[in-house]
């Protein structure tokens, strides 16, 4: 099990699989007023630099689960670095059928909304691994502008010739 391997490719250097900083992780982590010691779920970690930074500031404990194996090896070492490996785990795994055992504080899916089909499915999926009065937090990516598509020169094929 693991995602497309040209994602796995073009994305192996990538501590963040967004179009996001980690200035705005930072932001986010403070504006959720995270306690020491809050649970956090997160699925389609990536590379784990949400869990790994918000433990390191915050002092959270988290799960991080993701479908590429790559990534889910690269946060577990990004938590190496940040000396937070006590504080969060990852997970390689289908996220799409990932239900904790015990409740979390904030239960997080940042770019990954098809992992529950869509966004009112995923706060469904998040909901059963949450606690009662916890945070869903959900980041859906979208365009602000279309990016432009070069035009594309029709390819000329020979004519398809019959025999019988
Ligand atoms: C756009 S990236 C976002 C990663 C991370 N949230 C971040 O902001 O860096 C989407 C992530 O979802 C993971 N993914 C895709 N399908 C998945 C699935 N069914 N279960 C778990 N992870 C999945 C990919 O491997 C990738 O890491």
């Amino acid at each position: 099990m693991d995602i497309p391997r040209i994602i796995n490719i073009t994305e192996s250097a990538h501590r963040i699989h967004n179009p996001f900083t980690p200035d705005k992780f930072a932001t986010l982590g403070d504006a959720l007023r995270l306690e020491p010691g809050a649970r956090v779920l997160d699925l389609g970690s990536g590379s784990g630099e949400m869990l790994c930074t918000w433990a390191r500031d915050h002092g959270i404990v988290g799960t991080g689960i993701d479908k590429s194996r790559l990534f889910t090896e690269q946060a577990k070492q990004r938590a190496e670095a940040l000396g937070v490996a006590n504080q969060v785990e990852f997970i390689h795994n289908d996220a799409a059928v990932y239900v904790a055992d015990e409740k979390a504080d904030v239960a997080a899916c940042v770019g990954a909304t098809w992992i529950g089909g869509g966004v009112a499915g995923t706060i469904e999926l998040l909901a059963k691994s949450l606690r009662t009065g916890g945070i869903i937090l959900i980041g859906e990516p979208y365009w602000r502008q279309l990016p432009p598509m070069p035009r594309l020169k029709p390819v000329a094929r020979p004519p398809v010739t019959r025999s019988r």
